[in-house]
């Protein structure tokens, strides 16, 4: 990485920070902030996160470790580097069921990847997600910030062809 993004990486945390504080409650928004701004949230800026909310007035103790764990656990944040276009895949039960197996394994096939890698390119990351409530049109896939619903295995091409 270059000092240049380096050095954005300090100020997007920075301007995170002041902007959310450093009680408990901000934790979830300066990571979303990162993410957004940064479009993942690399090792440095968690450590970095760690020491300000430490640091602040009435700052909370949480560890780099416990930040990883957060930023592991909720589907809208990357500690990796995503590719140009995030495919996101409901894997729960309602979706699975109206034939989200068949077409997970279809998006698989379709770019190459299993669920949480990027295409060597750059340009695809697969992610699943759970449950985001469109049970009703499932199976759904959300393309970059595009929802997709009832998708079947024979679309993928066309749909994936619009960002091409
Ligand atoms: S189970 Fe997929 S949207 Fe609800």
């Amino acid at each position: 990485m270059s000092i240049t993004k380096e050095k954005d990486l300090s100020q997007i945390v920075e301007t995170a920070v002041n902007r959310h504080g450093t009680h408990g409650d901000a934790l979830i928004p300066i990571l979303l902030e990162i993410n957004e701004e940064y479009g993942h949230i690399p090792a440095s800026a968690l450590q970095d996160v760690s020491g300000k909310l430490h640091a602040g007035e009435n700052g909370t103790v949480v560890s780099e470790g416990q930040l990883f764990s957060l930023a592991s656990f909720y589907h809208m944040l990357s500690t990796k580097q995503r590719g140009e276009h995030v495919v996101q895949f409901c894997e729960s039960a309602p979706c699975h069921v109206q034939g989200g197996r068949e077409l997970r394994q279809a998006i698989q096939e379709y770019l190459g990847l299993a669920a949480g890698e990027t295409s060597p390119d750059g340009k695809w990351t697969l992610v699943t997600t759970s449950c985001i409530g469109l049970c009703g049109v499932g199976p759904v896939i959300i393309i970059d910030e595009e929802l997709y619903g009832n998708v079947t295995p024979e679309q993928l091409p066309d749909i994936f062809a619009r960002y091409e």
